[in-house]
């Protein structure tokens, strides 16, 4: 993997897609300070200080990449609740993949394609983490959101949890490429909350009530008997 640190972007994502012909496999792309970050379903992702960490992995095609492709997010905060618990506190992942800590939004990650006459070029995940934020801040954010620093009480390296993030993120990506989100399912779980609770999610602007029964071999959750793979808990 290569890192990449840019002093300033309006987003790592938006960077990386420009970019994405020269940008080799596993780029990793960070920033201190995101002018115009963007979150999933057109949400900004608020820029809480430059002691936060705004990233985006580069990842191209291969055939054993398209079939994982809608897991990838799944992974992604999979290994980003591992590290959130390696430094100590008790991450819970609100499906499809946002980090939350007591309820409180710590993470999210928007992941993109990027076409170019009809050929997939590239695969953006981006990642928003809040490591080291002021509470005064989070007014600005219009959810409950919180950061590691509160969180811990002390300032977080960002530098260390950032490598310790892509180490783990690339140290299982061949695996979970050649066996798919099965090889993943029982660690998932064990960071979800919500298999047997009644919840509602908004689908496609629809939304769907009912007890989440299981979730499936290839990543989704089911409700009524429906299988859902994307969608926001709300
Ligand atoms: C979400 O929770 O809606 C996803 C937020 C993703 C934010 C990150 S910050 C780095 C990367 N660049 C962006 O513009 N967005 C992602």
């Amino acid at each position: 993997m290569k890192y990449k640190y840019l002093d300033e972007i309006n987003s790592t994502n938006s960077y990386c897609k420009t970019n994405i012909d020269v940008l080799a496999d596993k780029s990793v792309v960070y920033t201190s300070k995101q002018s115009g970050g963007r979150g999933r379903f057109n949400r900004v992702w608020i820029d809480l200080g430059s002691e936060n960490i705004f990233l985006s992995i580069v990842l191209k095609p291969s055939e054993s990449l398209l079939p994982v492709f809608s897991n990838l997010t799944q992974y992604t905060a999979l290994k980003l609740a591992e590290v959130f618990s390696d430094w100590g506190v008790s991450p819970n992942i609100k499906w499809p993949n946002d980090i939350l800590i007591s309820g409180k939004k710590i993470s999210g990650i928007l992941a993109e394609t990027v076409l170019k006459e009809n050929k997939l070029k590239g695969i953006i995940i981006g990642v928003g983490l809040n490591l080291n934020a002021n509470e005064k801040d989070f007014v600005q954010v219009d959810k409950l959101v919180t950061a590691l620093n509160i969180e811990l009480a002390h300032k977080i390296d960002k530098e260390k949890f950032l490598k310790q993030f892509i180490e783990k993120f690339f140290e299982g990506y061949e695996n979970f490429l050649n066996e798919g989100f099965i090889s993943i399912k029982n660690e998932y779980e064990k960071y979800i909350d919500f298999i047997g609770k009644d919840i509602t999610i908004n689908n496609l602007n629809e939304k769907v009530s009912g007890i989440v029964e299981k979730i499936t071999n290839d990543g989704a959750i089911v409700i009524n008997g429906e299988k859902f793979f994307t969608g926001d808990i709300i």
